[in-house]
């Protein structure tokens, strides 16, 4: 018997096939600020999240919300989110979830998952990129709590290699060729809006957080529940919380996102080729 999310998974990425024959390897979903890069995708069809069943519709200002199939500038074919939904905005942690299953459903084997982060570590300035090497779920859930679909992975599944050594290693890499400024380090997901206080940024970095943000980590799950390669990059749009003696804006947030945005997409244009599949990297 069919479940109802794998039902409503399959409606999706039909949806989506029947606007686009392009069978995606690489899945990417792009934080504020960063639609450029789908729309610079060749052959682009961009489909808006309202117009595929049952994916959740992203309210913030600075996202989108539509999913666009195309190749990127070396060939590599491509489903890229402009734009996701967060817990915030009311959204169980399970359809924040969604969207990265229906790339996995449409084919990719990897996904590059981008975000804006405040800064924990105080070596981080803003502009810089942090590769993400592991995270801190302290969303209070789990998207994938509830019956678990055998069809799509396994009830228990390995977090300890969540983030793909050799696609950090590209991501760096990339980000370096780029012109960026880039460090690893440890994202910490809680689930916002407000920002947090310093008391908190102290506590999480006494956790071992390197960067904190409000999104990611959902899909990062989801993904590895699938099986696919993940790499994770998060754009350093403040010092966290504390760190300076200034109020945190989130007109500041979206403005370094737009100053960064360029070298940005050079960098994702070169990690989508090492997380091709056919690339063997
Ligand atoms: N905290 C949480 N999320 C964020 C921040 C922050 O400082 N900056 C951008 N997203």
């Amino acid at each position: 018997m069919t479940s109802d999310l794998i039902r409503q998974l399959d409606e999706a990425a039909a949806a989506v096939r029947s606007r686009c024959g392009l069978a995606p390897r690489v899945g990417v979903v792009l934080g504020s600020g960063l639609g450029a890069f789908a729309d610079a995708l060749q052959g682009a069809v961009a489909v808006p999240y309202g117009e595929i069943p049952h994916f959740p519709v992203s309210t913030a200002v600075g996202h989108a919300g539509k999913l666009v199939l195309g190749t990127s500038r070396d060939g590599i074919p491509l489903a890229v989110m402009a734009g996701r939904v967060h817990h915030y905005e009311g959204y169980p942690l399970q359809q924040v979830a969604f969207p990265v299953r229906v790339l996995g459903r449409l084919g990719v084997q990897a996904v590059v998952l981008t975000n804006a982060a405040g800064a924990v570590n105080t070596a981080f300035r803003p502009g810089d990129i942090m590769v993400m090497t592991d995270h801190l779920n302290l969303m209070g859930g789990n998207p994938m709590i509830g019956p678990n679909e055998a069809a799509l992975g396994e009830r228990f599944f390995d977090m300890s290699t969540a983030y793909d050594r050799a696609l950090c290693d590209a991501a760096e890499a990339a980000c370096r060729a780029a012109g960026i400024s880039v460090h690893r380090g440890v994202y910490a997901a809680l689930t916002g809006p407000s920002y947090e206080t310093p008391a908190e940024i102290r506590m999480l970095r006494a956790m071992g957080a390197d960067a904190v943000g409000m999104s990611t980590v959902p899909e990062v799950i989801a993904a590895r529940h699938m099986g696919l390669r993940v790499a994770g990059l998060s754009c350093m749009t403040n010092m966290a919380a504390g760190v300076l003696d200034a109020p945190l804006d989130h007109q500041e947030v979206l403005e370094v996102g737009e100053r960064v945005r360029e070298k940005l997409i050079e960098a994702l244009n070169r990690l989508v080729r090492d997380a091709d599949p056919g690339a063997g990297a």
